[in-house]
């Protein structure tokens, strides 16, 4: 077998695995426009019934990968041309957006939840979830092992750094890295200050 003819072979799976995906995901409410590529054991679960996934075409969702949705009604919607990497997550309770052209690398944890703590007596698994709404916007390249936590708004076209934990927004055009996520400057040609 040739590497082209191979290359062809995995394509096509991908597309069918694409479509049956969209398919799975119309049947429950969700929409996933058309060229999408799914690679092996990516999974898109809609778990609460509420919970909506939007997904604009041309969708590429590497191997492993997962989008889930939480109770009460957690809405993923993600643009055109996303690339979700290699074994990361996206969950929402409430809502994650992400924009056109963003790409997520590997081992990355996008998540609009945290568990209720407050009462110290009671065990933490009763006492509910806390979300706030995550917003990723069009251009941002998040790289690998990067954890975004609730109520996040990542401005237009900004890089965030390999094992960064966002905490805080970070502005349009930034470069942030580290634990919490600092801005350490911004990309060529761009103002400084943002308006995230
Ligand atoms: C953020 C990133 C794009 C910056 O790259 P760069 O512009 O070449 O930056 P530099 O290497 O010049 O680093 C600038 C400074 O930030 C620090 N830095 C860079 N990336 C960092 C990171 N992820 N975490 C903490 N500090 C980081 C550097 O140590 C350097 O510090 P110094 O000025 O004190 O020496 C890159 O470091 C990165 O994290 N790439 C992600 C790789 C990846 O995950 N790829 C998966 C494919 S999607």
């Amino acid at each position: 077998m040739t590497r082209l003819f191979r290359l062809l072979l995995l394509d096509l799976l991908l597309v069918v695995r694409g479509a049956l995906w969209r398919l799975l995901l119309r049947l429950q409410g969700g929409r996933m426009g058309p060229g999408a590529r799914l690679y092996g054991g990516a999974r898109i679960v809609m778990g609460a019934s509420g919970a909506r996934i939007e997904i604009a075409p041309n969708f590429r969702m590497l191997r492993f990968a997962i989008i889930n949705t939480l109770p009460p009604a957690g809405r993923v919607v993600i643009g055109k041309w996303v690339h979700l990497g290699e074994g990361s997550m996206v969950t929402a309770s409430e809502r994650v957006e992400i924009g056109d052209d963003v790409v997520i690398g590997p081992q990355t944890l996008i998540v609009d939840t945290d568990h209720g703590y407050h009462d110290p007596a009671q065990p933490i698994r009763i006492q509910g979830l806390v979300s706030r709404p995550i917003l990723i916007e069009q251009g941002v390249w998040i790289a690998g092992h990067v954890t975004i936590l609730k109520g996040v708004r990542i401005g237009r076209g900004a890089i965030v750094g390999a094992g960064a934990v966002v905490s805080r927004d970070i502005p349009p055009l930034a470069i942030a890295v580290g634990v919490p996520a600092r801005v350490i400057r911004y990309r060529l040609g761009a103002p400084r200050g943002g308006d995230a």
